[in-house]
């Protein structure tokens, strides 16, 4: 069989580093917050094309730990960004029977934004046709440490800790490890994104810019992602 022709296996969890946003405005001589606007505007589309592939669960990496250490104009410039599509977006993808969660720590964030994203979880919590967990003040490490403190807060014995037990504190705790992470505009790094959960993903990283991945480049990287063995550390099931 052709490898384009491998039938299509559509992955639960997919993982998004939305990378490029900035690459994609200098080509356009704009500013860089011009290309993080298009590609927040691109979120809605890449919702709707994963709802039509029967994905179940989409983590979009919007905002990481260490994106603190960029301009001040451009990180307040995208909280901006997040808040505006929360305020646009919530009730239409509520509609769309999509539930919204954070991941990540709330804390330094700017209170309206906050409560802007409470709001939308808290709107959209008993929907299921689609989980959508957005990554902002996120970081793998970050994420980590903070299980590891509460573990160890909650004084859990040495032997005690489990594989499992680290997994139920983290912010991802009853959500499936994602089979897919795409990371757009061709970088091929982790960058701090899921981690522990990703310790088994399939990685994909397409050249295309943030603002221009759709449901086309999508499909794509599904047909990449179906041609993968995965072993888990076994011996292939072919
Ligand atoms: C990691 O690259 C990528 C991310 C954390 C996503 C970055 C996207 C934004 C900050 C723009 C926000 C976009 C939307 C749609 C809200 P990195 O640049 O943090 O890490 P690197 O230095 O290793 O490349």
């Amino acid at each position: 069989m052709d490898a384009a022709e491998v039938p299509l296996k559509i992955p639960t969890h997919v993982g998004l580093i939305m990378d490029g946003n900035g690459r994609w405005a200098t080509a356009r001589g704009l500013p860089r917050l011009a290309g993080h606007r298009a590609g927040v505007e691109n979120l809605r589309g890449v919702i709707t094309a994963g709802i039509k592939f029967g994905i179940k669960y989409l983590t979009f990496y919007a905002f990481s730990t260490e994106n603190w250490n960029r301009p001040r104009d451009e990180v307040f410039g995208i909280m901006d960004l997040l808040a505006e599509f929360i305020d646009k977006e919530t009730i239409p993808l509520h509609k769309e029977g999509v539930r919204i969660l954070h991941i990540g720590h709330l804390d330094r964030l700017p209170p309206s934004l906050v409560d802007k994203i409470n709001y939308a979880i808290d709107l959209t919590k008993k929907n299921r046709r689609i989980t959508v967990q957005l990554a902002f003040n996120y970081g793998g490490r970050d994420e980590i440490t903070a299980a590891v403190r509460k573990i160890v807060a909650s004084g859990v014995k040495p032997e005690n800790v489990t594989e499992a037990l680290i997994s139920r504190n983290l912010f991802t705790a009853g959500i499936p490890d994602p089979d897919l992470i795409i990371r757009t505009s061709g970088e091929m790094r982790t960058s701090n994104f899921l981690m522990w959960q990703s310790a088994y993903a399939e990685w994909v990283f397409p050249s295309t810019y943030w603002p221009d991945f759709n449901e086309d480049v999508f499909r794509e990287m599904l047909r990449e992602y179906s041609r993968r063995d995965r072993r888990f550390g076994g011996l292939s099931s072919k």
